[in-house]
């Protein structure tokens, strides 16, 4: 047993003792999300600057004319970050397949929760897992908090004893948001490839 062994054990064990506590409190929808949906107005959403996977700057703006999927996570993640890009990145391919014209109106964004650790490089490792369309996204802890802030993304250090490192705690959720920048639904991680899909052509009209 290397002492790598016996941290990635020593994790796992975590996992599944925080595991039920922790999909119930990522079930739950935040409560800005409710209102939004309530009262009209876009809670979600909102400017940002970070930087992709090729070190080029990204801002929102860039993405006005086009539907963006945002998910936020980090490369890091043992388990429902990886998942929810795959399952992100299936629904890109299904709509690739059976509305090819509105899949070419969707960027699909993945920002970091943890830009300590997912630097650029990390970033350019981990996005060739997923659809190649994937921009992934890093910046300062500061550029990273205020992307956050505008979705309305928890997040939040969690030190791990056994194996002195850290998880990140997140909300987990992928935003779709219209080509004037607004909200306009949400997927949890446990949504399948065909209803994200389905969703998304239906609000691109195609
Ligand atoms: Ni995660």
């Amino acid at each position: 047993m290397t002492p790598l062994r016996i941290a990635l054990i020593a994790l796992l064990a975590l996992l599944v003792l925080g595991g039920g506590w922790l999909a119930w409190q990522k079930l739950r929808p935040p409560l800005t999300i409710t209102s939004a949906t309530t009262s009209g107005t876009a809670a979600v959403g909102g400017p940002f600057e970070l930087v992709d996977q090729t070190g080029e700057t990204r801002r929102d703006g860039d993405y006005r004319g086009r539907y963006m999927l945002v998910y936020f996570g980090y490369t890091y993640c043992p388990d429902v970050c990886p998942t929810t890009l795959l399952i992100m990145s299936r629904a890109l391919t299904l709509l690739g397949e059976t509305a090819p014209a509105a899949a070419k109106q969707v960027v699909p964004l993945f920002i970091t929760v943890d830009p300590e650790r997912d630097t650029v490089e990390a970033m350019a490792a981990y996005q060739p897992s997923f659809h190649p369309d994937l921009v992934a996204l890093t910046g300062t802890p500061e550029q990273v908090a205020a992307a956050a802030k505008a979705y309305r993304v928890y997040y939040a250090k969690v030190e791990d004893q056994a194996s002195g490192t850290y998880l990140m705690d997140h909300s987990s959720f992928i935003y779709l948001m219209g080509p004037d920048g607004a909200y306009l639904t949400h997927f949890d991680h446990l949504a399948q490839p065909e209803e994200i899909a389905e969703s998304v052509k239906r609000h691109i009209g195609g």
